[in-house]
């Protein structure tokens, strides 16, 4: 706890999203150093296509992406982690002026940018600590000369709901201004066959993942979750078109955390994320509702994954 009751936001969701019915607890709780390392390792398994998708786009498409922004940008990434699918953008930038990763974990968001700035010395590196569903992140953008390009790539868009999008788009597009541009990965809709084993891979190591939230929740918050009693199920539910992961519990128990209890009946399951594959006409909407036009498609020869450029509108 920071200072006084409720000022936690971890404890607040996990205590209210475990007094739900069905129990749910938001995905950015999944990322604590041990979850971000297995997010890591999820993103070279064989059956998890959208990384290695999407870098292969961004591979092949980088020039018409770079044409399409112009000389002189200024690149803002939201939610930005190891900084590699950046660097393939800015080398095919012309003279990009800019570079502003925005990123909740301060120390990981500092290390990498000075790791960018060596390699690319001309760039400004101006990281911004910060949620990037932050509300006033256009005051703390740099005031350097150049076309705003906001970059989110990774489909991270997909975990967030229709109202929490438009929130974000409309942000953002407030924030970058007329004049700015959007490049943003939105995984696909596919068959189940290929999307339950991305998100349950033979190794388990999508399972070690969502299972780590237990022990997050007993170091932080003083739990005494049993992560043998719970397994984790990726659930493709087709009529909201995601994927969602749950921990399900194996038996009938009682939970306790920060001094509060939680009873599970056997095969309950404690919601944990949706990763969302949004069809681009519905995207599409979203986004001209929120001040943007979509201007370019780029996918790979399977369609498995999406990358636009939208333009303000
Ligand atoms: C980082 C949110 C894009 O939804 O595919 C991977 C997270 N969850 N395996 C996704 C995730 C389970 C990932 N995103």
């Amino acid at each position: 706890m920071m200072d006084g009751e409720g000022s936690d936001p971890f404890r607040n969701d996990v205590i209210s999203g475990l007094s739900r019915k069905p129990k749910s607890l938001p995905s950015r709780w999944l990322y604590d150093e041990k979850g971000s390392a297995l997010f890591d390792e999820i993103t070279e398994l064989p059956e998890y296509y959208p990384t290695r998708t999407e870098l292969k786009i961004l591979r092949n498409k980088a020039g018409e992406m770079a044409e399409a922004i112009g000389p002189h940008a200024v690149i803002i990434e939201y939610g930005a982690g190891s900084l590699l699918k950046v660097r393939i953008l800015l080398d095919a930038l012309d003279r990009p002026r800019a570079f502003v990763p925005v990123d909740i974990s301060a120390s990981h968001l500092h290390a990498a940018a000075e790791g960018l700035n060596e390699d690319y010395p001309e760039l400004i590196v101006d990281p911004i600590a910060s949620d990037f569903m932050a509300n006033n992140l256009g005051e703390a953008l740099p005031e350097t000369p150049g076309r705003n390009v906001g970059f989110f790539p990774g489909s991270t868009v997909g975990n967030l709901s229709d109202a929490e999008i438009k929130r974000f788009l409309s942000n953002v597009r407030s924030d970058l201004g007329d004049t700015s541009c959007f490049i943003i990965g939105v995984d696909q809709p596919k068959s189940p066959d290929i999307l339950i084993p991305a998100y349950d891979d033979a190794q388990g190591v999508t399972a070690a993942f969502n299972l780590n939230l237990l022990t997050r929740i007993n170091r932080e918050l003083k739990g005494d979750f049993d992560p043998g009693a719970f397994e984790h199920e990726a659930r493709w539910n087709a009529e909201d078109s995601r994927i969602e992961m749950h921990l399900r519990s194996l038996k009938r128990q009682r939970v306790r955390v920060a001094g509060e209890v939680f009873d599970f009946e056997q095969g309950e399951t404690i919601h944990t994320e949706n990763s969302r594959k949004i069809a681009l006409d519905r995207f599409e909407a979203m986004a001209a509702g929120c001040g943007w036009t979509l201007k370019r498609t780029w996918k790979d020869e399977d369609g498995l994954f999406a990358v636009l450029l939208l333009e303000a509108s």
